[in-house]
């Protein structure tokens, strides 16, 4: 099927935000996702190898909210984005826009209008040898928002300034090698925009980034998903920052979700073993410990595990400090904590004791 002439109807989202911001209508659902990648050729005792990328995964994105998706390098953040984007198809579980589940390649090209990624690097999601007006005008032409070339020139103009690109007159003719990483990172961003998505999939969108426009760039997105009702989904290493520009965390190590909830919550009350070794590891100079005085870091114990072979039940088990034979076992349910808090570990529920030290 081709993907150009492949549209579908999604039913517009119903007003549930009450004029706050805050919808109760996800629009865009993972449930129970899993991937896994069969390594071609890789065969170990007569078995095809497969990378278990991500086990069991469920999240909601909501309108005008942003999401943080935090854990260290390999624990599926990618994966997940790219399940979202519909670039991966799910070994089991669903994808749910709008309340509607979606599959295959039905609907693909509308999809994509409603759903873009943002990737890590503005220098590889640019092609050199086109100017910024075929970076912005082919989307807008490709899902029709334009029809003449006066129109497309506006349009593209106005994409500019709603990333700060000014004067924007100049931007348009530049190539990708005359602009700096923060202004291709604009630019990847405006192209974003360019279909009129609901649900922008940011994968890292600063980390390749020098440092003192990393918050510019983050701002900008925020503004964005603000001004424009956007869902976000923000994936990074760093789970500080997920306090200051995501309302809600979910936590992965190895492919699991541990922790999620507020962000606000799982930053200054984490509960899983993981979260708090993540946490003590990216000290935020306004997270005090239960002293009053800064937090000392937690020793890090252990190397990420590998995914072909990864270890049974909770794969934080032979990293964490509190490790029981239960935990060997199985991967414990989930436990609510109160308030949207929740946690996935034999400490809080499931026979543990519920102390942490
Ligand atoms: N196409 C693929 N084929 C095989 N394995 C893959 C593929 N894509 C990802 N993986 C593996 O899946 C696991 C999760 O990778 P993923 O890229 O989602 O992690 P990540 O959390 O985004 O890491 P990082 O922080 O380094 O970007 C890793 O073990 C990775 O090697
Ligand atoms: S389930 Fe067990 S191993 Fe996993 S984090 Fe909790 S206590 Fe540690
Ligand atoms: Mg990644």
């Amino acid at each position: 099927m081709s993907i150009e002439n492949d549209t579908a109807d999604f039913p517009t989202v119903p007003d549930t935000t009450g004029g706050d911001g805050r919808s109760d209508a996800p629009i865009l659902e993972a449930r129970h996702l899993r991937k896994y990648f069969p390594l071609r050729g890789v065969k170990l005792f007569g078995s095809k190898s497969v990378v278990h990328a991500v086990e069991d995964t469920s999240l909601a994105l909501y309108p005008g909210r942003a999401l943080a998706l935090v854990g260290e390098s390999g624990s599926g953040k990618t994966t997940i984005a790219r399940l979202l984007a519909r670039l991966y198809e799910p070994t089991s579980g669903s994808i749910l826009f709008r309340e509607k589940p979606v599959q295959g390649s039905f609907g693909l090209k509308e999809y994509r209008r409603h759903v873009q990624l943002v990737f890590q690097d503005p220098f590889s999601s640019l092609n050199p040898v086109h100017d910024v007006r075929y970076h912005l005008g082919r989307p807008l032409r490709i899902h029709g928002h334009v029809r003449k070339s006066i129109q497309e020139r506006e349009q593209i103009l106005t994409l500019l300034r709603r990333v700060s690109l000014s004067p924007a007159e100049q931007f348009i003719t530049k190539f990708p090698h005359q602009l700096s990483g923060g202004q291709r990172q604009r630019v990847a961003i405006a192209r974003s925009l360019a279909t009129r998505p609901n649900v922008l999939l940011a994968d890292e969108p600063v980390s390749m980034l020098d440092v003192s426009i990393r918050l510019d760039v983050l701002n900008l997105l925020l503004r964005l998903k603000d001004e424009e009702h956007l869902a976000l989904l923000f994936i990074t290493h760093d789970i500080a920052s997920a306090r200051y520009f995501a309302e809600d965390t979910l936590v992965m190590y190895a492919g699991q979700s541990v922790e999620g909830g507020p962000s606000e919550e799982v930053i200054q009350q984490p509960r899983h073993p993981y979260t708090r070794l993540l946490i003590s590891a990216a000290p935020d100079p306004e997270r005090l410990g239960p002293d009053g005085q800064k937090a000392a870091p937690l020793p890090a114990r252990g190397e990420i595990p590998s995914l072909i072979h990864p270890p049974s039940g909770c794969r934080f088990h032979p990293r964490c400090p509190h490790a029981m034979e239960i935990c060997r076992q199985r991967f414990p349910g989930r436990t609510d904590l109160g308030g949207g808090h929740w946690t996935h570990c034999f400490l809080y529920g499931e026979g543990g004791t519920g102390q942490v030290g």
